[in-house]
């Protein structure tokens, strides 16, 4: 007869502080060369360990600099990155049926195809040095901006994945008849560099897609009402395109960073399945509505370990 094994000396199991584990990443005033020179940490808007998510009030490019301060060799596993697609400039479009001017805001301002490549190189560099050595990035634009992205990517040494087309069933019409219907975004996918070996969740897409491989078009509606409850943003992404992009490059309580939140989209995406984000947004009132957002969806949801919280 076997014998059973001894178990009263196995070593007791490591008790965790999770929420300890969960927010190691955060800065602290001691990890900037700023903070010695007596200038601020960036304004941590809102932050929620349990739930992991962090939401930071400022310019992007300033708060990945402290991050990278920290984190020299990247601490995020993954990145989604919808940025000013610098289409504001006295265009047309068709919104509820009435013919307007676009302008989603100044921020959305071109400042001509010099400058705006120069702006996406400086926060695409500072993504590159902040993903993990198999991290990747999602990166959303139309034709305004995304050739420069496509190729800021190349210039930085990125390796592209993928290039997923966004398709939406329902776009606005085409006023002017002088052009199709704009009807697609276009979402690039790229690892840090060409030596990552990028993680790709092929199998759940498989199953997602009924079984067989997925292919690069996606189709999703535009933001629905639900999605808007808190308010509304210019240029909000639908929750399940982004929870795709995370779904298939990241694991459960991976870090995520969203460098340009808006109305924290993305946080809400990786809430709902389970993953940790930081996000960052400068506007005052789009950072408002992202705290409303984040506030609802952590009212509503489980805690980042999937348990229901207390009394909700
Ligand atoms: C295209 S929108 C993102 C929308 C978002 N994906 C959503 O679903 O709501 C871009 C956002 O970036 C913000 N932004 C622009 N430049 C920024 C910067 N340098 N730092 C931080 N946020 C910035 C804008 O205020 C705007 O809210």
């Amino acid at each position: 007869m076997k014998k059973a094994a001894k178990v009263e000396n196995a070593p007791a199991p490591k008790l965790i502080n999770r929420v300890e584990v969960l927010d190691d990443w955060q800065l602290k005033p001691k990890d900037t060369a700023e903070a010695n020179a007596n200038i601020p940490l960036p304004e941590l808007y809102l932050s929620n360990a349990q739930k992991g998510v962090w939401l930071y009030k400022g310019n992007c490019l300033e708060v990945m600099d402290s991050i990278i301060e920290k984190h020299k060799d990247g601490c995020f596993d993954a990145i989604f990155a919808d940025p000013p697609y610098f289409l504001s400039n006295g265009g047309i479009t068709c919104h509820a049926g009435k013919m307007v001017k676009v302008h989603k805001g100044d921020w959305d301002k071109s400042q001509g195809y010099e400058y705006n490549h120069e702006f996406n190189m400086e926060w695409l560099r500072r993504c590159q040095s902040l993903l993990k050595p198999n991290g990747t990035i999602w990166v959303s634009g139309t034709h305004h901006v995304i050739f420069s992205i496509g190729y800021a990517m190349q210039q930085l040494g990125f390796k592209i994945l993928n290039d997923i087309a966004w398709e939406k069933p329902n776009p606005p019409p085409n006023l002017s008849c002088r052009y199709f219907t704009h009807s697609t975004e276009t979402v690039l996918w790229a690892a840090k560099n060409e030596k990552s070996k990028h993680l790709f969740n092929y199998a759940d897409m498989r199953k997602a897609n009924g079984g067989k491989q997925m292919k690069t078009v996606w189709r999703f509606t535009a933001p629905s009402k639900s999605e808007k409850a808190s308010g509304k943003h210019p240029t909000q992404k639908p929750i399940a395109l982004i929870e795709r992009c995370l779904l298939a490059s990241t694991k459960p309580n991976d870090l995520v960073l969203d460098p340009f939140a808006g109305s924290a989209t993305t946080a809400i995406s990786a809430m709902r399945i389970g993953r940790r984000c930081v996000v960052v947004e400068e506007d005052p009132s789009h950072v408002n509505l992202a705290s409303k957002r984040i506030e609802a969806e952590s009212n509503s949801a489980k805690d980042l370990f999937g348990t229901k919280l207390e009394g909700k």
